[in-house]
């Protein structure tokens, strides 16, 4: 048993990772062929991506996929910490395969990803969910084979989480989830500790994958016919720092961009680490979708300082301004937290104003969430919940707002769609433009999913636009 131990989880050294090519143990291959599993994903992209690999391990155990966890021989939980509803679907889910279990004594229950990383709830696990039968964190997914049959082998529970990254591994198997949009990680973890976020202690330090190794999984995934890449990492703009004299995001999406791929994305970037030069490759190459995530949390520079975010409401201003004008088109989205511990109605107000100034295509706003062992979450905070729900509720209306009105301004406009699928009714087709709408549209030819169509946009909403094709 390995227990997870957030002290050891805060540090960061300049250590080395090795890169370990993964193999899969031989004796256990197929070995459970016959049996089934559900896998349920919580949280971010990096997570269903990872989940992407555990459903390729599972099968290579043998196991093949199912849709209903009831008719599940082993159901595995990928599981986020982000704020305490992730905590809670999860908690809430692992309730009812208590449940199930006591019906059927066989069912192999698991729990992966960020929540196995806590060292509170795995505790909760051993005293509350005993009848979970194995944990692994998410510095050792690769060790899924092995953890799983040991759990079936020994017929005992499994805790097996390490409290800080290991080598880096490369070659891990994938079962991806689309066959035209593709997911490649760039950089794993994240070493920017703002005071309210826990994914520092969950993911680990920054570790970027060596260039080379990106640029195989990329030519591979054209070779498949993929249409769409997004290099994913915590903060992709601190990509090379670790590893490079010189060598950035930008060195990355320029070469990338070079190859014959039509569509480029990257996410999330971190205000801080944004430069000129990452800047102009992003507007000079045309498939480097104008798309950008840039997370603000805050239009308060005392609140933003409280949250460790090396930024003021006027630096992001600037930066939001330089990508506007050097990026032709650019849509750009963010997230923001409101409640944060101290947040006055004036702290507030100046979010509002951040919101009016920069018009976002879309946001994703939280109310705070206090996760143990941050810095934030012991600080004081007299706000009560429901003010900061209202907070949410004003804010969300102002963004709203800008929606609309972005995408009214569309309308009569050509925008190239990737193609994903029909609608219900199948009169309509549905896709996202470059800069990341969605968008429904009719035709009269027949098209196949993963085309890229010109459309133009005939109507409006506030989360998606209507269209017809054009030549
Ligand atoms: N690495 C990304 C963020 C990943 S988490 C970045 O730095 O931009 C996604 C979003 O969740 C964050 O941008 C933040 O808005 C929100 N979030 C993170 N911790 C939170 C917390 N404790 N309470 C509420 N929202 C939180
Ligand atoms: Fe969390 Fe900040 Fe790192 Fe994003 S940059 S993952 S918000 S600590
Ligand atoms: Fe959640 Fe972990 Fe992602 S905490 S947001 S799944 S990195």
């Amino acid at each position: 048993m390995r227990l997870p131990d957030y002290k050891e989880a805060r540090t960061r050294d300049k250590r080395e990772y090795k890169r370990v090519e993964f193999s899969f143990e031989e004796s256990i291959k197929g070995k459970y062929k016959g049996k089934t599993f559900f896998l349920k994903t919580y949280g971010c992209q990096m997570n269903e991506h990872d989940s992407e690999n555990i459903e390729a391990l599972l099968v290579e155990l043998g196991f093949s996929k199912v849709d209903d966890y009831e008719k599940a021989d082993l159901v595995l939980l990928n599981t986020c910490s982000i704020r305490e509803n992730a905590h809670n679907k999860a908690f809430g889910m692992l309730g009812r395969l208590k449940h199930l279990k006591s019906e059927r004594s066989d069912l192999l229950v698991g729990l992966c990803g960020c929540m196995a990383q806590e060292a509170s709830v795995v505790d909760e696990i051993l005293k509350k969910y005993k009848f979970v039968n194995f944990v692994f964190g998410t510095h050792n997914m690769y060790q899924l084979p092995e953890i799983i049959d040991k759990a079936i082998v020994e017929n005992k529970q499994q805790i097996e989480v390490y409290s800080r990254e290991g080598d880096l591994i490369e070659g891990l198997p994938v079962v991806r989830a689309n066959n035209y949009k593709a997911y490649v990680n760039i950089i794993y973890g994240c070493n920017k500790f703002c005071t309210y976020c826990i994914v520092p202690y969950t993911r680990g330090s920054e570790r970027s994958r060596a260039k080379e190794d990106i640029l195989k999984e990329v030519d591979q995934l054209i070779s498949e016919g993929y249409k769409e890449i997004t290099l994913l990492g915590q903060n992709v703009n601190a990509y090379g720092k670790d590893l490079y004299e010189d060598y950035t995001l930008g060195n990355l999406l320029e070469e990338i961009a070079m190859k014959d791929i039509p569509r480029v994305r990257f996410m999330t970037s971190h205000p801080w680490d944004f430069t000129d030069s990452m800047i102009e490759v992003i507007g000079k190459y045309k498939n480097i979708m104008p798309s950008v995530h840039l997370p603000v949390q805050s239009g308060s520079s005392r609140i933003l300082k409280l949250m460790g975010r090396r930024y003021t409401k006027e630096s992001y201003l600037e930066l939001f301004n330089k990508i506007k004008e050097t990026v032709p088109g650019v849509s750009i989205s963010t997230d923001i937290i409101v409640g944060f511990p101290g947040e006055t109605e004036e702290d507030f107000l100046e979010t509002l104003d951040l919101a009016e100034q920069c018009k976002y295509d879309n946001a994703f706003t939280f109310v705070f969430s206090a996760r143990e062992g941050t810095p934030a979450a012991r600080l004081k905070d007299d706000t009560p919940q429901e003010e900061k729900e209202m907070r949410l509720q004003r804010l969300n209306e102002v963004v709203n707002k800008y929606f609309l009105e972005n995408n009214k301004k569309l309308e009569g406009k050509v925008l190239p769609v990737l193609l994903e699928g029909t609608s219900e009714k199948k009169d309509m087709y549905f896709g996202y433009s470059d800069t990341n709408k969605l968008i429904n549209f009719v035709t009269n030819k027949e098209h196949k999913i993963g085309e890229i169509v010109n459309v133009k946009i005939t109507s409006s909403k506030t989360w998606s636009l209507d269209g017809e094709e054009v030549e």
